[in-house]
């Protein structure tokens, strides 16, 4: 009857905002103290800042684990240490997870896992990002297996989803283990400074094994991996900043690969010119200049978003947008190893490159490089396949690309750097560029070596007439390699009307299950 029907509901509903209420707390009230203690938002919190007011659908707040080993099953949570969904950023969708620390350190369970490859899954059907929060101590260790098999499960997934949908890691506390390959499968990580770690073994493990005495921060610190290894993108001071970055960063990107990414209107005009550029070159060739500098003045509202800013600093990458549209910028630094192209150089490079690619971002390509780094540290850390990368990278990129020759474009780095040989759409040159084989003295010493050795008063003379017929961008010109030679001022204008007259370019690789880059 109505009336027991009415009964039945109003208790149904007590029951479901208790459980949800319940659910909220996560792990209770004094483990979210300690996590306000250790300088870390909640899972919820951190949600709350990422998604636009109201957008997050929450889904499996209600999903346990069904493991009763070790006295799991007298520590039962309602979402079970991780929250799962998916809301808007600046009206845009997005999937997320994010790992509650205060239920059993945020530990990955096999119901747990579930839940992440459910959006995940979700993200992929209907072809949205996928951003993870992740602040978890790895593996529940009590349940074995079944939680290491949930983080293949997760793995697979992130493959599936690799140049598919962007997928963004925040690391916000301890992620250990196994653990860390998820968010390095991702296509960007950032990590909050003191607060979050990643390493494959803990120091004690270290300790152990290779008996080396290091802290957490040393291992696996924002620090390490922003500046040494390179494994993360990005370090902020705190949860909000991270938060803040990321969101920043998604308004570069689409929302799959079938996608553009959103124009942002500007009111910069397209041909702008930028006079300090013409004389932003010094007259002496081996004086380094700030590459950044240039990039900045070119951009809409000199805005540049810098990835991997502090590793490998002799090349730069990151976003910028020209008239609204989001590029990928690619760019030889002077300022630091004079620009040259080491390991880390390349491969940073290179997998920036391949990101662009996969997600359809015009890639613009500034050159200043004297060449591959010689030595023998190097040769055994293997420069030519890592060089490789760099140049199969390029090579196979189909999107947009535009080159511009500033100053040095010497030897195969003159190639790699999107030269015309690998499809650069157009390449441009400024009148103070030197395309060679090498640098003059070098070249002297090498092509003149017996006259050098006869009379070495002659080699000033012999550098001065390589420098006269190569060092400069005409021998280039000549052989069509560049399309024109332009005012550095002019750049902007340059770059926006070659965006425009690309807008509908459609390059197909051959089909093949898949090439193989230089790994
Ligand atoms: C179950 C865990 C847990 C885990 C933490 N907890 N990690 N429970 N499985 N992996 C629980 C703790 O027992 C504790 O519960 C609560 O979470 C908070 O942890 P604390 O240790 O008090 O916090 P803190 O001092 O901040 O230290 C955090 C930590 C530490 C550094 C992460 O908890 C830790 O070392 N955990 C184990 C890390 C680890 O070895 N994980 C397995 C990695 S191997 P109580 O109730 O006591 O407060 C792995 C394989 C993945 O992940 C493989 C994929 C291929």
């Amino acid at each position: 009857t109505p009336r027991l029907g009415q009964k039945l509901m109003g208790n149904r509903n007590k029951e479901l905002k208790s459980k949800r209420r319940k659910a909220l707390m996560g792990g209770g009230k004094a483990r979210v103290a300690a996590q306000h203690e250790k300088n870390k938002l909640t899972a919820r919190e951190r949600l709350a800042l990422l998604l636009d007011e109201n957008s997050f659908e929450e889904w499996d707040i209600f999903v346990e684990h069904r493991s009763d080993s070790f006295g799991l099953d007298k520590q039962k949570f309602f979402g079970d240490g991780v929250v799962t969904g998916y809301g808007k950023i600046n009206g845009r969708l997005v999937f997320v997870y994010s790992q509650d620390f205060t239920v059993l350190g945020g530990s990955l369970s096999e119901a747990n896992a579930k839940k992440i490859c459910k959006i995940m899954d979700q993200a992929m059907k209907v072809g949205a990002p996928i951003i993870g929060l992740n602040d978890s101590g790895g593996a529940r260790i009590q349940e074995g297996v079944a939680s290491l098999g949930g983080y293949a499960d997760i793995f697979q997934r992130n493959v599936m989803a690799s140049g598919v949908v962007p997928q963004l890691s925040l690391i916000m506390g301890p992620c250990a283990g196994g653990a860390v390959y998820s968010p390095a499968i991702t296509d960007f990580i950032g990590m909050v400074k003191s607060t979050s770690n990643m390493f494959v073994t803990g120091p004690n493990v270290v300790k152990t094994v290779t008996h080396e005495s290091v802290t957490a921060e040393e291992l696996g610190g924002s620090h390490t991996h922003t500046s040494k290894s390179g494994v993360a993108d990005f370090e902020c001071e705190n949860d909000l900043e991270l938060i803040e970055l990321i969101k920043k960063l998604f308004s570069y990107l689409p929302s799959n690969n079938k996608e553009k990414a959103p124009i942002t209107p500007t009111k910069d005009k397209l041909n702008r010119k930028v006079l300090a550029l013409d004389s932003v070159i010094p007259e002496n060739p081996s004086i380094p200049y700030d590459m950044r500098e240039i990039l900045i003045n070119i951009l809409d509202d000199k805005n540049f978003f810098e990835v991997q800013e502090k590793y490998a600093k002799n090349i730069i990458i990151g976003f910028g947008r020209i008239c609204g549209e989001s590029i990928g910028i690619v760019a030889n630094q002077p300022k630091f190893l004079a620009g040259c192209l080491d390991i880390d150089a390349s491969k940073k490079a290179a997998r920036f490159i391949r990101f662009c690619d996969a997600f359809n971002i015009p890639i613009i390509t500034f050159v200043d490089v004297p060449g591959f780094m010689p030595g023998l540290r190097q040769e055994l850390g293997g420069i030519i396949k890592n060089g490789a990368k760099l140049l199969y990278a390029c090579a196979e990129s189909t999107v947009p690309k535009i080159t511009i020759i500033t100053r040095k474009a010497y030897g195969g780095a003159y190639d790699v750097m999107s030269s015309k040989h690998l499809r650069g759409d157009v390449n441009l040159a400024w009148p103070t560029a030197e395309i060679a084989v090498m640098g003059a003295k070098g070249a002297v010493e090498v092509i003149f070596k017996s006259e050098v050795a006869e009379d070495g008063s002659k080699t000033e003379q012999l550098v001065k007439s390589y420098e006269e017929k190569f060092l400069n961008p005409f021998e280039a010109a000549k052989l069509g390699f560049l399309d024109d030679i332009i005012k550095p001022s002019e750049t902007r204008g340059r770059i926006a009307k070659s965006l425009e007259m690309l807008k509908n370019k459609d390059l197909k690789n051959p089909w093949r299950k898949h090439g193989n880059i230089p790994l």
